[in-house]
């Protein structure tokens, strides 16, 4: 039996921080998950990392889908959470049947969705269905049109009240965790304080629950660009880049390929053509 949900507040309370980290294939997953993140999170910022679109907004529920299993082939012990796409939950049947598919056709174990207030009645429904939610709230890419860009959120006392009203109304609702986006840290670690669910934050302080991270801004492998809420463990992009040019390199010079990567035959077999 791999992790479930109950174990992330049980962690809380006991004060030990957990990761959270996107992967958006079998391989990544399978990698993520031998390292022992509990928690993996297929992102719609896959449209941005992976797809070439330049914010979340088209991803489609086929992307995720198709994604959603290719990451549940990996994971053996991780909670593998689907992120619900732009326009998928705008109505509770909506929400309740798209939040479905992540679990019967992706083979997900929870989903993840944007918003708070206006956001627990879906919340509610999709619980009880059976199905785990995650919450979202601070900013909230999906509604980057709305909020006039990707900006810290929740720095006007009203800003700050509201944040707080939105994570107690997911919580009441039956949401099993809240990610914390572009947060200021002490009103992360406020709202972390008020409630008895997790809290994962990006770009929100060190006192939320948990951290979550888009894969590839921990690995450099998106772009040399590494957003401020982000920490680069490894620069795959160069690596990436040098090994391409080393290819190039020696196939124009005749390097590459050799015998040790071809396969022999018997010369008689050659023979006979040459005299056909
Ligand atoms: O899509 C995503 O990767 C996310 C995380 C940044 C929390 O929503």
């Amino acid at each position: 039996m791999g992790v479930n949900i109950n174990q992330f507040t049980e962690m809380k309370r006991r004060g030990e921080k957990f990761t959270m980290l996107t992967a958006y294939d079998c391989t990544t997953a399978k990698l993520v998950d031998e390292a022992g993140i509990p928690l993996i999170l297929v992102g719609d910022s896959l449209g941005m990392v992976l797809l070439g679109y330049d914010s979340t907004i088209p991803v489609t529920m086929a992307e995720m889908l198709h994604h959603t299993r290719a990451v549940t082939r990996g994971a053996r012990q991780a909670l593998v959470v689907g992120d619900m796409p732009f326009m998928t939950y705008y109505t509770t049947e909506a929400a309740m049947a798209n939040a479905a598919r992540f679990i019967q056709e992706g083979g997900a174990q929870a989903v993840k969705l944007e918003g708070g207030v206006s956001m627990a009645e879906k919340v509610s429904a999709v619980v009880a269905c059976g199905i785990p939610v995650m919450g979202h709230i601070g900013l909230t890419p999906q509604a980057v049109n709305q909020l006039g860009g990707y900006r810290v959120q929740g720095k006007t006392i009203e800003a700050a009240r509201a944040l707080l009203v939105d994570a107690l109304a997911l919580q009441e609702a039956g949401a099993f965790a809240v990610v914390l986006e572009m947060v200021p840290a002490p009103l992360a670690a406020l709202i972390t304080r008020k409630l008895t669910i997790a809290t994962i934050g990006i770009g929100a302080g060190p006192d939320c629950d948990g951290q979550v991270q888009v894969i590839n801004d921990i690995l450099g492998s998106f772009t040399e660009f590494v957003p401020r809420h982000a920490k680069q463990y490894a620069n795959l992009a160069q690596v990436t880049r040098e090994a391409i040019a080393a290819y190039q390199r020696e196939v124009s010079g005749g390097e590459f390929t050799t015998a040790a990567h071809s396969a022999e035959l018997d010369a008689d077999v050659i023979a006979a053509l040459e005299k056909d």
